[in-house]
């Protein structure tokens, strides 16, 4: 088998006294889409922020593309792309400048950063408004901007973190095509939403509370485990005080 694309083995990460990340062990196959539920301050950007290296773990291994977070963040932040929570989006330059700029961050060559650059705009549907300042293109347009740029160097890794919050279903179910299309060229792919039906379009979910995994598996299996016929009833069944550890 393949070895995973990521890996964690009772990962944690303390802000003085408080638990943010309470030893979460995953690992996350190249080509799978892995969703990372949960409500808002369960641990799930703390989470993505240590497996890029931006953030130490204070305690836990893991890897990245083979490579070590404590040690190796450097070489980590090259093999993956990340688009953050509020993205990192220049508003007052151009979608067109916007893709020029992450180019050059990520180290691509002039004819390569062009290539590039023209394949992702036909595929994510962006020549609209490439003159168009990024703060003033509509949000779900804008999502996709995001996704475009961190997509850029073709990373084998990807880091999206609430990738749909705010956009219409619509934009949002576009916006997953293109999540799939990524994952079916073999990258893995790490989403987190508090949206509990996005975890449909996921191959596995994990589930966190309080900064602890309290399920682990596919879709299906979760609803079958906690006889719920959706994802939002595997939630709610899970959130009782008795299902928390
Ligand atoms: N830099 C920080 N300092 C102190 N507490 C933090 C810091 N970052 C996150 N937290 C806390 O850790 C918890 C988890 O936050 P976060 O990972 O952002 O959750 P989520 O992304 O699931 O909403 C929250 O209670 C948050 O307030
Ligand atoms: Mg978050």
């Amino acid at each position: 088998m393949n070895s995973p694309a990521l890996r964690t083995r009772e990962l944690s990460r303390r802000f003085g006294r408080f638990v943010a990340v309470d030893r979460v062990s995953i690992e996350v196959a190249q080509g799978e889409i892995f969703g990372f539920l949960g409500a808002n301050g369960a641990g799930k950007t703390t989470m993505i922020r240590m497996l890029c290296g931006l953030l130490r773990p204070s305690g836990g291994e893991a890897r990245v593309a083979g490579l070590d977070v404590y040690k190796e963040s450097e070489a980590i932040k090259r093999r993956i792309g990340y688009m953050s929570q509020r993205f990192s989006l220049y508003e007052d330059l151009s979608v067109a400048e916007n893709l020029e700029f992450f180019g050059g961050v990520y180290g691509l060559d002039r004819a390569h950063r062009r290539r590039r650059q023209e394949e992702i705009c036909a595929e994510f549907g962006l020549e609209a408004h490439l003159g168009a300042l990024a703060g003033a293109v509509p949000l779900g347009f804008r999502q996709r901007l995001a996704l475009a740029c961190a997509l850029l160097h073709q990373p084998p890794i990807l880091f999206l973190d609430e990738p749909t919050s705010g956009v219409d279903p619509q934009a949002r179910r576009s916006f997953w095509g293109l999540i799939q299309r990524e994952a079916q060229r073999g990258a893995a792919v790490l989403v987190t939403t508090h949206f509990m039906e996005e975890a449909e379009y996921c191959h596995r979910v994990s589930i966190m509370a309080a900064g602890k995994l309290v399920a682990l598996g596919a879709p299906g299996e979760l609803k079958a485990q906690h006889a719920q016929p959706t994802m939002q009833g595997v939630f709610i069944s899970l959130l009782k005080p008795e299902a928390v550890p």
